[in-house]
C-alpha cells in the first residue's frame, strides 16, 4: 500500500487549502482529510475524510495504521484570540497533539512532520521591527505559550529521537476560501467581506497597529516547500521565522478604497487589540531564505485585488 498523506484539522482555514494542494501534488487518494466534525462539506466530500479528534491519542495511532500514513500535517489548533477565552482548553489542545503526532514519530510509526508555529511565539518584550529567527521570546498569550513550548519540544524530538519535525512560525493569513476563526489577525479577512457586502468594517486594532501578514498561496507555498526539502537543508527544527508583507488597518483600508472609493473604517479595539499589541511589526525571515530559497510572491496591492475579485465571484 502506497504510504499516505494526514491532514488534522483539515477543515481549518490553512488545513482545507492544503489539502486541495496536497492532493493537487500527491493524488486525491493519498491524502486523508480529517477533522473533529464535518462542518466544511465541501472537502469533506472532496477526498477521504476522516472524523477525527486531534487529542485522542489512539485514534491517530489507528488510523496512520489503517491508511499507512506517513507524514501528518497538524493544523488543528486554538487560536490566539480564543485562546484568551478558554486558556485551559488552548493548552489542552495546542499540546495533546503535538505530543501524540510527536510520539508516533518517535516510534517510527510516521517519518514525517509538520507542525506550524506563529509570530505569537514573541511578546511584548522582543524586538518588534524586523524581529530576527533567534531573539527574547516571552509570548503573554496562551496561545504564543503553547507554540514557543511547542517549538522547544520539536526540536527536542528531532535532537534526541530523530524526528523529523518541520516549522514555521505563520504571520496572519489572508484566504477567501476558509475563513480564519478565533485570531488576532482575523479583521485582515473580515474586512474584505464586510467591504463588499456594507462599504463599511469596524476594526477591532487601532488604525496604527502594523502587524506581519501574508496570502494564503504563499503560505500553502512555504508549507509544501519546506516539507518537499532536503532534511538537511532544514537547520532550524524549532520553527522557521517567516515574512511577506506588513501593514496596519488603515493601509489594507486605504488600498481597499482603491477599488471600492466609498468604503469606510471606523475603529473599536477590544481585547484583541493587547495581543496586537504584544507581537512584532515585521518579521526577519533571511535563515528561510537562506536555507531552503523561500521567496513570497504576494504585495497587499496583490491581496487586495485577489480577495475583492475572489468574494465578488463567491
Ligand atoms: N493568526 C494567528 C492569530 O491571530 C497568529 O498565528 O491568532
Amino acid at each position: 500500500m502506497t504510504s499516505k498523506i494526514l491532514i488534522i484539522g483539515a477543515c481549518g482555514q490553512i488545513g482545507s487549502e492544503l489539502t486541495y494542494k496536497l492532493r493537487e501534488i500527491h493524488g486525491v487518494d493519498n491524502v486523508i482529510a480529517s477533522d473533529i466534525n464535518t462542518r466544511k462539506l465541501e472537502l469533506v466530500n472532496a477526498g477521504p475524510f476522516v472524523i477525527l479528534d486531534a487529542k485522542n491519542f489512539n485514534a491517530i495511532k489507528d488510523c496512520c495504521i489503517n491508511h499507512n500514513v506517513k507524514t501528518i500535517y497538524l493544523m488543528a489548533a486554538l487560536l490566539s484570540a480564543t485562546g484568551e477565552k478558554y486558556p485551559m482548553e488552548a493548552w489542552d489542545l495546542n499540546m495533546n497533539s503535538l505530543f501524540h503526532v510527536l510520539n508516533l514519530a518517535k516510534v517510527k510509526q510516521i517519518d514525517h512532520v509538520f507542525w506550524p508555529s506563529s509570530i505569537a511565539v514573541f511578546g511584548p518584550t522582543t524586538p518588534k521591527e524586523d524581529t530576527a529567527q533567534h531573539t527574547i521570546m516571552e509570548p503573554s498569550t496562551v496561545y504564543g505559550i503553547t507554540k514557543q513550548v511547542g517549538e522547544r519540544w520539536c526540536e527536542y524530538y528531532h535532537e534526541k529521537y530523530g524526528v523529523d519535525v518541520r516549522s514555521i512560525r505563520y504571520p496572519g493569513i489572508i484566504s477567501w476560501k476558509t475563513l480564519p476563526g478565533g485570531g488576532t489577525t482575523d479583521y485582515a479577512v473580515e474586512i474584505y467581506h464586510e467591504a463588499l457586502k456594507n462599504k463599511a468594517y469596524e476594526c477591532f486594532l487601532s488604525e496604527d497597529t502594523e502587524l506581519p501578514m501574508m496570502f494564503m498561496d504563499d503560505a500553502i507555498k512555504a508549507t509544501v516547500d519546506i516539507m518537499q526539502a532536503d532534511a538537511d537543508t532544514i537547520k532550524i527544527r524549532s520553527s522557521y521565522n517567516l515574512a511577506a508583507i506588513s501593514f496596519t488597518p488603515k493601509e489594507i483600508a486605504n488600498s481597499i478604497q482603491e477599488h471600492i472609493p466609498d468604503f469606510k473604517i471606523t475603529y473599536k479595539p477590544d481585547f484583541r487589540q493587547a495581543i496586537a499589541d504584544s507581537w512584532p511589526k515585521s518579521i526577519d525571515d533571511t535563515t528561510a531564505k537562506k536555507d531552503w530559497n523561500w521567496e513570497h510572491a504576494f504585495s497587499l496591492k496583490d491581496i487586495t485585488k485577489e480577495m475583492l475579485l475572489q468574494l465578488g465571484e463567491k
